[in-house]
């Protein structure tokens, strides 16, 4: 049986983020906002530091927007061992490579104390994909957040052996640090949101393959019918066209059911070069002109 960490332990202990790109330093922001200490660690010592700084640089009007805020310290971490020494909570952000993250988990739990719950921020990968090389799954479990500091959603989901009580507690502790924690009930692809996304992503682009409409006049009824400011051909010019079309290989490898003119409407904007906006086209062409 593992332990639950103190609730005392939540200020006096650090939480560490590994992985300091996008998604890790609006993490370390976030969770320095209770005055604890946040151990910092990426494996490019310069994104590290980066990151670090822009968490410190934001902590302050973030903590602005949260009942008790007050900044804490994010500290740089030279190694794995001293990232997760003493911590309470230990948050995996590093690239979405499942072996990657495979690797991770096995040092996360050879290095940490046996308690120190250990979470990943995969944005499609289940936790159970993630735990081939750990002795104690039952501390392991997804958290996933969207971008920080705008989106305060976290979607909490078992690994399939996750200890219960991890679950109840993190979804009674993260309001603390300002977010809305919402619970998978069991293992989901995609967790709950990103799910329901990759349907309304597939069905779009889905339409525009048979030739029914154009990305203007798909995503003008959506904005118009849902209400919304976002729309879904704009978002995934935004994420990017091989980053949408490996999500939906993933998605395909569990349901190979799942329409084909999808992912090969997608490998041939990728093979165009048409990523989105990074590079200046992808399902619009106008973002250079901007
Ligand atoms: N970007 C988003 O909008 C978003 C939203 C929710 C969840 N996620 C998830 O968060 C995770 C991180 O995404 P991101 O967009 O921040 O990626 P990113 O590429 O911006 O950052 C990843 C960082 O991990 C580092 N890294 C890679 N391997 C490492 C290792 N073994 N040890 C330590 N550091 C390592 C890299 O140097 C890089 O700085 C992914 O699993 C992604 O699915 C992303």
């Amino acid at each position: 049986m593992v332990e639950l960490p103190e609730i005392g332990a939540l200020d006096s202990h650090p939480i560490a983020v590994i992985g300091m790109g996008t998604m890790g330093r609006g993490l370390a922001m976030m969770f320095s906002t209770r005055g604890g200490e946040i151990h910092a660690y990426d494996a490019v010592k310069r994104v590290a530091e980066e990151g670090a700084a822009y968490a410190r640089d934001k902590v302050g009007d973030v903590c602005k927007t949260i009942p008790g805020g007050t900044p804490g310290r994010v500290v740089v971490c030279p190694d794995l061992a001293s990232a997760v020494e003493g911590a309470w909570l230990v948050i995996e952000a590093i690239a979405e490579k499942p072996d990657l993250k495979t690797e991770l988990f096995g040092e996360l739990d050879r290095l940490a104390a046996p308690g120190t719950i250990l979470a990943t921020n995969s944005s499609s990968y289940k936790s159970s994909e993630v735990i081939g090389k750990v002795a104690r799954p039952e501390r392991v479990l997804n958290m996933h957040f969207y971008l920080l500091p705008m989106l305060r959603s976290v979607e909490l989901m078992t690994c399939g052996k996750t200890d219960e009580r991890y679950i109840r507690f993190l979804k009674d502790m993260l309001p603390r640090w300002g977010f809305v924690p919402h619970v998978a009930m069991k293992e989901s692809t995609g967790l709950i949101f990103n799910r329901i996304w990759a349907a309304i992503k597939r069905e779009t682009i889905h339409v525009l393959a048979e030739g029914v409409a154009t990305p203007e006049d798909i995503d003008a009824l959506f904005r118009e019918v849902i209400g919304t400011e976002s729309s879904p051909f704009r978002q995934m010019d935004k994420v990017g066209l091989d980053v949408v079309l490996d999500i939906e290989d993933h998605y395909a490898a569990e349901r190979p059911s799942l329409p084909v003119e999808v992912r090969d409407l997608l490998r041939n904007y990728v093979a165009q070069g048409r990523l989105g906006v990074k590079t200046g086209r992808g399902f619009y062409d106008d973002y250079t002109k901007k």
